[in-house]
């Protein structure tokens, strides 16, 4: 399994109590959960396993260094709703890669609660950009983020205080209508950028490996993938995506586009059970 030390080794099998501090809502169905201390080991990228007593253990990415940011979609994530300041979940991880974190000219693209794991992301990379103050280095960073809607749309006001952003809603409430895919005009990319960072649903993926395998910059991007994750330990194989069998939890759930694009990614996954299902 890799672990250095009997206490990393723990964080991966044991969950730990983690006292809520502050819970924030961000729209009808998205609440953010701020834990009372940072995680050990948190980069932007990687992800949580979060066990709700009596409920169920899911992954969750962090979305900040101390807190996730749940979509209310099924029973566990529902069951994040009931939680109040000052009560506790049980903690695995923090697990996977994470982002590798290069350039100095940086887009993001991040769709419904993909977006979430970018924010973090983009407060590491706006850290780096003022420590660059006065040494005559420049770091410039874009965003790209959609939603359904304007109600649903999440962190527009902490990108823009980080980044340039642009964004669009499916149903033309806020920016550009139509998929985070219909902002990528000659406008966006009038730089050349080093590094594209990508999150969000499996569709989206799908169209942006196509899209920067046709502009030949697969080798600067990087996906954040999805899976059912049961062990987060690289032992069950619940997250393998055919054909290399690569792991979501461990391997990933970061990837370079060369690396996914022959991949089932936007085609189908796996459900609990192991059977496959159309994205
Ligand atoms: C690496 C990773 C990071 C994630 N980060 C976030 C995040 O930051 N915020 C967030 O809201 N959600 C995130 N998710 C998705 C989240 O894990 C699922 O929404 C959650 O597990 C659904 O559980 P449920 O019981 O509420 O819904 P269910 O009724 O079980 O399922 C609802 C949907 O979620 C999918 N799902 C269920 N269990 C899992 C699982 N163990 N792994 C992946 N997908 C699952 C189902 O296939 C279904 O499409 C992440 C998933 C992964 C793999
Ligand atoms: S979740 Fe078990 S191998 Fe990835």
């Amino acid at each position: 399994m890799g672990w250095h030390t009997e206490k990393e080794k723990d964080r991966e099998i044991l969950p730990k109590d983690v006292v809520i501090k502050r819970i924030k809502r961000e729209n009808k169905d998205v609440r953010t959960f701020f834990f009372e201390d940072a995680l050990l080991d948190a980069r932007p990228g990687r992800y949580v396993m979060v066990w709700v007593r009596g409920v169920d253990e899911i992954p969750i990415s962090l979305s900040h260094k101390d807190a996730i940011t749940v979509e209310r979609v099924g029973k566990t994530t529902e069951s994040f709703f009931k939680l109040k300041e000052g009560d506790s979940i049980g903690i695995r991880g923090p697990f996977g890669n994470g982002f590798d974190i290069k350039g100095e000219n940086i887009l993001l693209i991040g769709g419904g609660i993909g977006i979430a794991p970018l924010l973090y992301l983009a407060e590491v990379f706006g850290e780096k950009k003022k420590d660059m103050v006065g040494n005559r280095r420049f770091l410039s960073i874009t965003t790209l983020i959609g939603s359904r809607s304007i109600e649903t749309l999440i962190f527009l006001k902490e990108f823009e205080k980080i980044s340039k952003v642009h964004c669009s809603t499916d149903d033309g409430s806020l920016g550009k209508k139509g998929s985070v895919l219909n902002m990528l005009d000659a406008e966006i990319f009038n730089l050349e950028y080093d590094m594209i960072y990508v999150c969000g649903p499996e569709k989206m993926l799908r169209s942006l490996l196509e899209f920067f395998n046709e502009k030949d910059l697969l080798e600067k991007t990087q996906f954040s993938l999805s899976r059912i994750i049961k062990c987060g330990l690289g032992i069950c194989g619940s997250c393998c995506i055919d054909p290399k069998g690569l792991r979501v939890c461990r391997d990933g759930p970061i990837f370079y586009g060369g690396e996914i694009l022959n991949s089932e990614v936007g085609r189908y996954e796996r459900d609990h059970t192991g059977r496959r299902r159309k994205v």
